[in-house]
């Protein structure tokens, strides 16, 4: 069944554990999330963004993961991931996503909450959670880009700010994480991670840009109040270097099923390493 984020991410801040979010662009990358949802006994949250709802198609997507869901006795989340304007927010919405990120972090302060505040309330109106950003996150991920000069760490009080007046569900926060690949090791700034949980506790954060983050490190940022990881690029990577190892051992090969379904198994497979870290299986 597909759910909001409410209950899910309340849960997992007061039980110090976190909801997975994993990207996913097509019926390969639904099913390896869902198929890891149900080894793990696990709720999920599968995202997507702009350009993968633009790949995809809004209603096929919809229809795609309601289908896939519906029978299933664990709840499911569909997350707009990165909402780049209102409209979007608003049209997915409309056609059936769950859950909207609406990302006005690059714009003024004021434009942010007036942007966040319009998403907050068509959202709740509708019975649909909102998450939004403070701060910015570094590196690049789809429509997002923003380059290392221009990274902005969450100040803590302007979080509290920000949650005030929008009254969103979750907030993204920027700690030190990027997206895209890492050169070197993330260093997260857990002090500002403390304060910003502490002078916020009731919402849950969200961490970005979490793939190539070390496990201990993960597990640290949940036992210091982030209740939802996202992961794109980790399973982007284990889909296509698995891809590539089909073609390259079956080059006479022409189904496309044949190539994909190990894939498909290699994504599921990361999918579960990285629940298995954030502690969300239902024993
Ligand atoms: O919004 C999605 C995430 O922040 C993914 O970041 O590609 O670094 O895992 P990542
Ligand atoms: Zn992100």
């Amino acid at each position: 069944m597909l759910v909001n984020s409410k209950e899910l991410l309340t849960q997992a801040s007061l039980n110090h554990y976190a909801i997975g979010a994993f990207n996913i662009s097509n019926l390969e990358t639904a099913q390896a999330v869902i198929t890891a949802a149900h080894q793990t006994n696990s709720p999920v949250i599968l995202q997507a963004s702009q350009s993968a709802i633009k790949y995809a198609g809004l209603k096929p997507l919809v229809a795609m993961v309601k289908a896939l869901t519906q029978d299933s006795e664990l709840p499911f989340v569909l997350h707009l991931d990165h909402g780049p304007d209102a409209q979007l927010a608003i049209a997915c919405i409309d056609t059936g996503f769950t859950s909207v990120m609406i990302d006005s972090s690059g714009e003024p302060w004021e434009r942010n909450i007036a942007i966040t505040q319009e998403v907050v309330a068509y959202a709740h109106s509708r019975g649909v959670t909102v998450e939004a950003e403070i701060g910015q996150v570094g590196g690049v991920e789809d429509n997002v880009n923003v380059d290392a000069a221009h990274a902005l760490y969450t100040d803590p009080q302007q979080a509290a700010d920000f949650v005030a007046a929008t009254q969103l569900d979750s907030l993204a926060i920027a700690i030190g994480t990027a997206h895209g690949l890492y050169q070197g090791e993330p260093k997260l700034d857990f002090q500002r991670l403390s304060d910003i949980q502490a002078i916020i506790p009731q919402t849950p954060l969200v961490l970005h840009g979490s793939s190539g983050v070390p496990a201990d490190l993960l597990k640290k940022a949940i036992s210091l109040g982030i209740a939802k990881i996202n992961i794109d690029t980790d399973l982007r990577l284990a889909f296509v270097n698995q891809l590539r190892q089909e073609l390259a051992t079956n080059p006479d090969s022409f189904d496309p099923r044949k190539l994909l379904a190990p894939a498909r198994d290699a994504f599921s497979h990361k999918v579960i390493e990285k629940i298995k870290i954030f502690g969300s299986s239902r024993s």
